[in-house]
């Protein structure tokens, strides 16, 4: 069970509280009038940008505070709503306790988040509005408006004239100026000063309780510069269903917060943090933030992204609306009324008016860069534990592994390989030979991933504590000496990566020579990097610490996991580099902590969680929830990571994890050991099954991470985004589509259940994976899935590529021959891709791939593939290396009863002879008794690479 005393509730943290009380009362007062107003004289428009000055009206004051605002409009279609201090920016603050911290906002989440799609739109233009608002039109085709009023602020985005997006409809806006504490003469604080309510004012009483320090669990955060939360509503008019908002253990479409059916009581929070058994269906923090919202409604998905490092938390409310209030509620609207807060730093928020799931994901990911398109063997199966405990052991495992001829690709080390707790560093009695052992690994293209951790071991004679304190590289307690904790290896020091020498010094700790005894296939884990720390304050840092350019630990909190894999990520490459292959390996790092952005460096799991059916089942919409929130290469431990599965939910788990992106057994070292083999019959023959089905499907894993890397889609597709006119199933979590494949699996989560049921949306036919079973929608079908079945159907209508020949490992597939799978409906084309690279390096930004679309077309009964590359510099020599690469079969499910005769097909080959046409053979089965008839074209011999097409006519 979660300790739940260990982190706060939003009644304990300060500004959630206030924010939180700003908004009852605003809902309370019939006239609540935001006090925010732009100054309609300020507002000037030039190069897409619009800047001018938002007054705050602050009670008993004359003076407004003054909150410089810039609105950009992209070239994207995406805008970007950026408020600050006056007073702030130029420094004219005092800080409390002679802190050494930064006096303005922190203002730097855009250089660690934003890596492109900045580019300022220049068709924005300001148009005429009505008086006291100021109207931009931009986006693709002007199809867009942002109608920004100015007295109180607010500003209404519109797609084709119709409102989508509301910033301070609620007047939630609230950005808490800087201001000198002023301590009351004790004298004054008489009894029963309390009841004294100052009437005069006629404002609201700001509750000053919790301006100052605040301790929480026994620490005192000394908060130098006092209350500094900004806040904001943002309103979904006419949107049912919110997604994203990753990290959380909860459904896909996010719960209500305050109030009505299913909701909790406590906002979605964000403070990355090592939450020891966390629980299910929670709006508690875990380890990683994206602040990354998309709206759901019928036909239209739009999307803000709030860039903000600091505790953040949200408020979700949803409610009837109607155009017509008489109407007695017929054809009422369900809109989503959200708010935000952060604890300090910019108010810095993007808006993305869709109107497709992908047009937002395309928009986010133009900024905060698309995954990463990861080395291939990092899509095969992981073995990890904590911990294999000498080299012999994980020889031990790969050899068994080998023997039960079970695929996997990469095992791995927990922190005990290191001599007590020393990162680089080899425990000497355990892992006397770890060269040997990587050898081994690589024999059969096999890796090692070994665990980094960010906190440092104080201890005498270790040389990287040395050069860390010697060099000033670690994080700095609110006194500027260097902040000392409690972590793994005892008294430990962090390393500060916020800071460009820090990150410099840490990429050079992975070369061959400082990491003695790694090898090249050896990659990394970096754990605990929220970072946690076992006796600070809710398990992580002090807020009032310090990093590098003296920001305090609160601004940039959220961000720490990303700067230390951003380090070794960095690391790791420039080791690559050294190597052969001059334009070194795409790096393999796997974190814990994330933010919006560390998708572009690696994979993540969902943390520690428990060998119970509930997590299996809550691991779904988790990695569901990391595809809608940008950061698709995700995955939970197989097994569950606390105590002992049966062997059932390890077999289901095994089944479900051949669908996560990311696919990696764990276990704690308390469990008993559960490596598949160790199961028996019928488990082990069933979890191999399971590792085969990945295994063949890997050419359409890559090709979706591929489609991710590009385009920011997520690599297993919610119902919503495959499907986004389809209401009924924007709720669903526990069912996906895996990339463009059409394939739907629906993973079993239950005990002791021998069936599933899927929800299909549309019309068209699908089939069952392995024995061709029809099934159709719209409405549930009940798939068959005893043990040895995951419920997997074949969407009709595409064309997905496999390599069926059992491998040891990935990396021995390379150059396996392709089965195209071509399902077909009763009418209709059908179409696909296939994405193939080397799977290693960065060739392929010089056109060392092969990218071709397969299309099915009915009226003439002929299949094609297509080039959709573009050519580089590299696409000859790739294309000469991959030349005997070949499709070996064409399987075709639902094949017409009109081939019933036909023994031969006829293809014709870009390059080919004379004729360009030759035959090959084909041959039709049927099937009957409800399961689709089909046939398989043998051996067409066509390469990989090339352009041919099949005539079935
Ligand atoms: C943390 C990680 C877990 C790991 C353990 C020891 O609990 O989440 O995966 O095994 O630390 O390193």
């Amino acid at each position: 069970m979660v300790k739940h005393e260990n982190f706060k509730t939003c009644d304990q943290s300060g500004f959630c509280r206030r924010n939180r009380a700003y908004a009852d009362t605003a809902s309370s007062v019939s006239s609540w009038d935001s006090p925010y107003r732009l100054d309609s004289a300020s507002i000037a428009f030039k190069d897409g940008k619009l800047t001018g000055t938002i007054l705050k009206s602050v009670a008993n004051s004359d003076h407004a505070v003054r909150l410089p605002v810039t609105i950009t409009f992209l070239e994207s279609g995406t805008a970007r709503v950026t408020v600050d201090e006056e007073k702030r920016q130029k420094g004219e603050i005092e800080l409390r306790h002679d802190s050494k911290a930064k006096k303005e906002r922190y203002n730097e989440v855009e250089d660690w988040v934003i890596v492109g799609g900045t580019q300022v739109s220049k068709g924005a233009a300001v148009s005429k509005g009505e008086a006291g608002s100021t109207k931009v039109v931009y986006g693709p085709g002007s199809k867009f408006e942002a109608v920004i009023t100015h007295a109180p602020f607010g500003i209404e985005f519109r797609r084709d004239g119709e409102v989508q997006i509301k910033l301070n409809e609620r007047g939630l806006l609230n950005m808490e100026h800087w201001r000198a504490k002023v301590d009351k003469p004790a004298e004054e604080k008489k009894e029963g000063e309390e009841a004294v309510v100052e009437e005069a004012s006629k404002e609201v009483t700001e509750d000053e309780s919790t301006w100052w320090e605040e301790t929480f669990g026994g620490n005192t955060d000394s908060k130098p510069r006092g209350p500094e939360s900004v806040a904001l509503d943002i309103t979904f008019p006419g949107y049912e269903h919110v997604v994203g908002l990753a990290e959380h253990a909860g459904p896909l479409s996010l719960r209500q917060t305050r109030g009505g059916d299913d909701s909790y009581t406590e906002p979605y929070r964000f403070y990355n943090a090592d939450v020891f058994e966390y629980e299910m269906d929670s709006p508690m923090t875990l380890y990683g933030s994206i602040p990354f919202m998309q709206a759901v409604k019928k036909d239209s998905v739009v999307g803000v992204f709030w860039m903000n490092a600091a505790e953040t938390w949200v408020d979700i409310v949803k409610g009837k609306t109607s155009a017509n209030p008489l109407s007695l509620g017929i054809g009422s609207q369900t809109t989503t009324q959200t708010h935000w807060f952060s604890e300090s730093g910019l108010l810095d928020v993007f808006v993305f008016l869709g109107p497709t799931p992908h047009d937002v994901m395309k928009s986010y990911s133009e900024l905060t860069g698309g995954s990463q398109l990861p080395a291939e063997f990092s899509l095969g199966a992981h073995q990890c534990r904590w911990n294999y405990v000498t080299d012999e052991d994980v020889k031990d495992v790969d050899r068994k592994m080998d023997k039960h001829r079970i695929p996997y690709d990469v095992i791995w080390l927990d922190i005990e390989y290191t001599d007590g707790k020393k990162y680089f560093t080899w425990d000497p009695d355990t892992f006397p030979d770890p060269l040997g052992m990587q050898k081994q690994l690589d024999e059969h293209d096999r890796k090692l991933v070994a665990i980094i951790d960010p906190h440092i071991k104080n201890e005498a004679n270790y040389w990287v504590v040395d050069e860390l304190k010697s060099k000033d590289l670690a994080v700095h307690n609110k006194d500027d000496n260097i902040y000392e904790g409690w972590c793994w290896p005892g008294s430990s020091y962090w390393i500060d990566a916020f800071g460009a020498n820090a990150r410099k010094w840490w990429a050079t700790l992975f070369q061959y020579t400082k990491f003695p005894s790694s090898a090249p296939n050896l990659w990394l884990w970096n754990d605990m990097n929220e970072p946690s720390v076992f006796n600070g304050p809710e398990t992580t840092m002090p807020k009032d610490n310090l990093h590098s350019g003296n920001w305090e630990h609160r601004d940039v909190h959220n961000l720490n996991g990303m700067t230390l894999v951003n380090a070794t990520y960095e690391g790791l490459l420039a080791r690559s580099k050294e190597e052969e292959k001059a334009g070194g390996r795409r790096p393999f790092v796997l974190t814990r902590s994330f933010f919006a952005g560390s998708q572009r460096m690696g994979a993540m799991w969902t943390g520690d969680n428990q060998a119970e059916w509930s997590h299996l089942k809550a691991s779904i919409p988790m990695v569901l929830s990391m595809g809608a929130s940008g950061f698709p290469f995700a995955g939970a431990d197989i097994g569950g990571f606390f105590g002992n599965p049966s062997k059932e939910l390890l077999t289901r788990w095994y089944q479900a994890g051949a669908f996560y992106p990311f696919s990696r057994a764990h276990a704690h070292i308390d469990t008993r050991r559960r490596e598949p083999y160790l199961a028996g019959e019928p488990y082990t023959g069933i979890i191999t099954q399971a590792q085969r089905l990945r295994y063949s499907l890997l050419p359409s894993w890559y090709t979706a991470f591929y489609h991710a890397s590009e385009s920011g889609t997520p690599v297993v597709k919610p119902m919503y985004f495959a499907f986004p006119g389809d209401e009924k199933a924007f709720a669903i979590d526990d069912q996906f589509l895996l990339g463009s494949t059409g394939l739907l699996a629906k993973p079993v989560t239950e005990e002791g259940a021998t069936s599933v049921d899927i929800y299909l949306s549309d019309k068209e036919k699908y089939f069952d994976y392995f024995d061709y079973t029809v099934y159709s929608g719209p409405g549930h079908v009940t798939v068959q899935a005893p043990l040895d079945r995951i419920p997997l159907i074949m969407r009709a209508g595409h064309i997905f590529p496999r390599r069926d020949r059992p491998r040891r490992s990935s990396g021995l597939m390379k150059f396996d021959p392709f089965t195209l799978v071509l399902v077909l409906g009763d009418s209709g084309d059908a179409e696909g891709d296939l994405y193939l690279d080397d799977g290693e390096s960065f060739e392929y930004q010089d056109g060392a791939y092969i990218h071709r679309k397969f299309h099915y077309d009915a009226a003439t009964q002929s299949l094609s593939s297509e080039d959709l590359s573009t050519p580089g510099k590299k696409t000859k020599a790739y294309l000469k290396a991959m030349e005997k690469v070949r499709v070996e079969k064409v399987v075709i499910v639902n094949a017409p009863v009109s081939w019933k005769s036909k023994t031969e097909v006829e293809l014709a080959e870009e390059g080919g002879s004379a004729s360009g046409k030759r035959r090959v053979p084909m041959s039709w089965q049927e099937e009957g008794s409800g399961k689709a008839n089909w046939a398989i074209v043998r051996d067409p011999g066509v390469g990989i690479g090339k352009g041919w097409s099949i005539t079935f006519d």
